[in-house]
């Protein structure tokens, strides 16, 4: 009786009513899909097996997912139409992608809008953070929630004691306009690489800096490449995780349920770890000897208010987030 009762909780049948003139349908057994641009030991990566491993357990064994890191299924853009098409189940992508599709999403990436990790992580939990994530809908997908990654700085191989000092100068930036356009405010010319080809950016001298945080730099090893480091913390990297819209719909209530709240969990260690890893991965690199230097928001001049103004116009999500902020 016993084996018999733990045969129905796996097929889903516990329900069922003996004899009864209807068919309980069993809920199929699934493996989602999750697409992600970084390397196998990068923190986004690994909490997404965190999540895989947690959706299994807390499903029983009928869900689970299988994480395809370092851009195996194509770079974000393409991970994106995947999922549009519900070729892709899902992805752990830089809101930076989004931001190159809803101008909106750039609000994010104001100068200084945030401190620390701390501090961005209660404002990606905020309410105008959950109005934004909703506005994915548009684009075929649904919003899960936000993570982070760490904060931005620069990082030179020629001293850097201001922005002014690297004007001309070749710098790499993640692929997306809200950056490009601070670096092009600053007078330093932005580079956009993707994530995969920044070492060898760096290595092959193809650029004289990259716009950074520090576990790239502690974990990809680019103090060996470019020896000033600047704390600038000009600006957090939000990653939003996101479900195809048409799985999420296929999905029945309960499941739907479940794998937004496992992944909640997650993405709260992710805050955790970062908030905790950030003062690690600094002082691993002030160890390798390099030049850290210390600065405030005058490193960057008035580029922050020049940004601002350009940005004001199309990301009307901007002035609340500022206000949840302060
Ligand atoms: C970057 O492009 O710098 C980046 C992308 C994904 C995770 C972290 C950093």
């Amino acid at each position: 009786m016993q084996i018999a009762r733990r045969r129905l909780v796996q097929t889903g049948l516990a329900g069922a009513t003996f004899g009864a003139p209807f068919v309980v349908r069993a809920q199929a057994a699934r493996e989602l899909k999750i697409g992600l641009i970084t390397g196998p030991s990068h923190n986004w990566t690994q909490a997404m097996q965190s999540f895989s491993e947690a959706l299994k357990k807390e499903s029983g064994g009928r869900l689970s997912a299988a994480v395809f890191p370092a851009g195996q299924l194509g770079n974000e853009a393409t991970m994106i139409q995947q999922m549009q098409t519900g070729a892709l189940d899902m992805g752990f992508l830089t809101l930076a992608e989004f931001s190159n599709r809803n101008a909106n999403f750039g609000a994010f990436f104001a100068p200084y809008l945030t401190r620390d990790v701390s501090h961005a992580a209660k404002v990606l939990k905020g309410k105008e953070a959950a109005t934004v994530l909703d506005q994915l809908s548009d684009q075929g997908l649904a919003g899960l929630g936000f993570g982070l990654g760490g904060m931005r700085h620069v990082l030179s191989r020629a001293a850097a004691p201001n922005a002014a000092a690297l004007k001309g100068k070749k710098f790499r930036i993640t692929p997306f306009a809200p950056l490009r356009d601070f670096y092009q405010f600053a007078g330093i010319v932005p580079t956009p690489i993707p994530l995969p080809g920044l070492f060898d950016a760096l290595a092959n001298g193809q650029i004289d800096g990259a716009d950074v945080d520090l576990e790239l730099v502690w974990t990809l090893k680019l103090f060996q490449q470019a020896k000033h480091l600047v704390l600038t913390k000009h600006m957090m990297f939000p990653v939003v995780s996101v479900m195809s819209g048409r799985v999420f719909a296929g999905m029945s209530q309960p499941d739907r349920q479940l794998v937004r709240r496992v992944m909640a969990v997650e993405l709260d260690k992710l805050f955790a770890k970062y908030a905790q890893a950030e003062g690690e991965w600094l002082t691993q690199i002030r160890g390798t000897g390099i030049e850290v230097l210390q600065v405030g928001r005058e490193f960057f001049g008035d580029v922050a208010s020049a940004w601002e103004k350009h940005w004001s116009p199309s990301a009307p999500s901007l002035p609340k987030l500022r206000a949840e902020a302060a």
